[in-house]
């Protein structure tokens, strides 16, 4: 049986944490779909054809990895695609009661889909997609955290913001 994962989020920018996750789910998964929501409440600063151009680029190394986007519920998508699995990584006691919340929760609404939890490595466990925003646009270093495609991007967002 082929096994295929969903793995879901905003990817706003994508960061070496979640390419650390990526890059362990496709020891355990026969496919990855890198899936990013369309319409996310959370604002994002690059637009979803931007993110999801950036998250082609870093993925492409990966023969079983693909990146599409969805609307509505996860679950529905997951089904749709025909996958056994959403992934998440698990960074720390913070994450985990709304990962907690949303594992069972969509467990509920779809007892099919199984959701994964994978640890990352403990050189990007505390990088978030929030905290390199933030520090982009104040002007700190954020190389090593994002691949090289994000940290090119991000200068260039800020600086046409800042302009404007
Ligand atoms: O990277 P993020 O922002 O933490 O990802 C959150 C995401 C996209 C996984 C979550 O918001 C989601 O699944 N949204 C789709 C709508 C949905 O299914 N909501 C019910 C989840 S319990």
């Amino acid at each position: 049986m082929q096994v295929t994962a969903v793995y879901p989020g905003t990817f706003d920018p994508i960061t070496n944490g979640h390419l650390d996750i990526i890059s362990r789910g496709v020891r355990l998964f026969d496919r990855i779909i890198v899936a990013l929501l369309q319409n996310s409440d959370k604002e994002p600063l690059l637009p979803l054809a931007e993110r999801m151009e950036i998250v082609r680029a870093v993925v492409a190394r990966f023969p079983n990895v693909s990146v599409e986007s969805f609307d509505g519920l996860l679950v529905d998508y997951a089904r749709s695609r025909g996958a056994q699995a959403i992934v998440r990584g698990l960074r720390a006691l913070s994450d985990f009661e709304y990962e907690f919340q949303m594992a069972l929760m969509n467990r509920r609404l779809e007892p099919g889909v199984e959701t994964v939890y994978m640890m990352p490595s403990e050189a990007t466990s505390y990088v978030s997609s929030r905290l390199v925003k933030e520090v982009a646009r104040l002007g700190g270093d954020v190389s090593g955290l994002v691949p090289g495609e994000v940290v090119a991007r991000l200068k260039a967002r800020y600086r046409v913001r800042d302009r404007s």
